[in-house]
């Protein structure tokens, strides 16, 4: 069925009507497509293009289409391609004449731009939401665990033992620079299309500013011919996303080779480990091997998009249809990212002993022993050649840590040194004890008590600061 019938003889091809169609994307934005046409009723009245009575009809009819949407009462004809011409003619079935005075003065240009909008607020809303969600999940598993220490690693080598605690902290930075990028985008998306028609803008002098007032819209949109083709916003969003994913598919990386049991630092709660249809022995961690994988189509959803809009002339091309489904499968593919990192985080087991283990490892507090040697006076170059020629030689003799080094190691290094102050060390009998103890995992994470480091009173103070704020 053609709604613009008037000015064609005939019917529309089935291949072209099948290329249109977008009724199975767009009727998630039923609920928005409504509370947009009831804004534009009562402006409609305002503007006395509708009488009181008419006005009423409408938005009687209007408001028992709610009611059916939300109880999924709604039969969706595919032969009227997008949700704004079904639900407009389901409209004019329920009240009649009337129905036919709905589109007055709007076009589906700005009508979709609307519900887009609509749609992206209430949405950036709900997963704000989810956002705190895994911040305190992530806190929570940070408190469960204050004194685990973990294996910190660069190029995924033994690098310095952090605090389970801090590792996890910065996950919690990264999604609250998710929210802010997520608000940013809410707070310049907030302007109402409304009133703009199909490019010139609409033909009544109606206000448009009260239309954007009646939708908790900052105000209306400056110009009709932006307002019709901007996609900005589906941008924005969809750049929050894809951060957002790409941040959860580092800690779902994380997750996954830490429960590998080889490091056995995690295991992922049974109910979201899964077997295997083959191998009997397997508990896999495959949800988090899904947000990762997630992650890779929120980034293709954003490239779509730049690639869609880039070269479009202005205004209103149909090709913008194509911004609709990226926009609902990138924020519905972040919504179940954020769930299951969520059930995960919150119920992930911890084999502190490993990690601690691990942590010790690798000579992983020889950064803290060279300080040690700067703090008595050894230059830093110096002081990490000599721990370095130290590792070295404990590691050729099987010895696994630099708290095992005996007085005649370090003496050894400290008298060949060039450094005349290394030298004088050498001479100090305590000084092989003094080193040991400055290579243990605490005297390690005690060292890194700088604002942001891992030292354990910086992380006490870091997750008082963080479940302050998130209540
Ligand atoms: N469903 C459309 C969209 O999402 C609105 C269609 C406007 N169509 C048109 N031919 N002007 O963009």
């Amino acid at each position: 069925m053609r709604l613009w019938g008037g000015r064609f003889a005939g019917p529309s091809d089935p291949r072209a009507d099948e290329i249109g169609r977008s009724i199975d994307v767009d009727r998630v934005l039923a609920l928005d497509d409504l509370e947009g046409s009831a804004a534009h009723v009562r402006g409609l009245f305002s503007a006395r293009l509708l009488t009181a009575e008419e006005r009423d009809a409408l938005l009687g009819g209007l408001a028992s289409l709610r009611d059916d949407v939300v109880a999924g009462r709604i039969d969706w004809d595919p032969s009227l391609e997008d949700v704004h011409l079904n639900l407009e003619a389901a409209l004019s079935e329920r009240v009649g004449a009337v129905g036919a005075k709905l589109h007055t003065g709007r076009s589906r240009n700005d009508q979709v731009a609307t519900d887009l909008r609509l749609f992206a607020r209430r949405t950036a809303a709900d997963l704000d939401a989810r956002l705190l969600g895994l911040e305190r999940a992530l806190v929570g598993l940070a408190s469960r665990h204050a004194g685990a220490v973990l294996p910190g690693t660069t190029h995924l080598q033994p690098a310095q033992p952090v605090l389970l605690a801090h590792h996890v902290l910065a996950y919690v930075e990264m999604l609250e620079r998710d929210r802010g990028r997520f608000a940013d985008a809410v707070a310049r998306l907030n302007v109402s299309p409304l009133g703009s028609g199909a490019v010139a803008g609409a033909g009544f002098r109606f206000d448009r500013a009260a239309v954007a007032h009646d939708l908790a819209f900052d105000g209306p949109t400056a110009n009709s011919i932006d307002a019709t083709s901007d996609r900005d916003f589906v941008v924005e969003l969809l750049a929050a996303a894809a951060l957002c994913g790409a941040h959860l598919s580092r800690l779902g990386e994380e997750i996954a080779w830490w429960s590998n049991p080889a490091f056995g630092f995690v295991r992922v709660p049974e109910g979201f480990a899964t077997g295997s249809s083959m191998m009997p022995n397997k508990r896999n961690p495959d949800p988090a091997e899904l947000v990762r994988g997630k992650a890779a189509r929120l980034t293709g959803l954003l490239t779509g998009v730049l690639g869609l809009l880039k070269g479009l002339p202005l205004a209103y091309q149909r090709d913008l249809q194509e911004s609709v489904e990226p926009l609902l499968d990138g924020l519905a593919t972040l919504r179940l990212s954020l769930d299951a990192m969520t059930g995960m985080v919150e119920g992930l087991e911890v084999s502190e002993e490993r990690m601690r283990a691990a942590a010790s490892s690798g000579f992983s507090t020889a950064t803290a022993v060279s300080d040690l040697l700067v703090e008595r006076g050894v230059a830093f170059r110096e002081a990490h050649r000599i721990v370095g020629a130290v590792v070295r030689g404990l590691e050729d003799d099987g010895v696994g840590a630099l708290t095992e080094a005996g007085d005649t190691v370090w003496r050894e290094a400290l008298t060949t040194s060039a450094d005349t102050c290394a030298r004088g060390l050498a001479a100090d009998p305590g000084i092989g004890q003094a080193l040991r103890e400055g290579a243990t995992v605490e005297a390690s994470l005690a060292r890194a008590d700088v604002v942001g480091g891992t030292a354990p009173g910086r992380v006490v103070a870091a997750l008082d600061e963080a479940r302050a704020r998130l209540g």
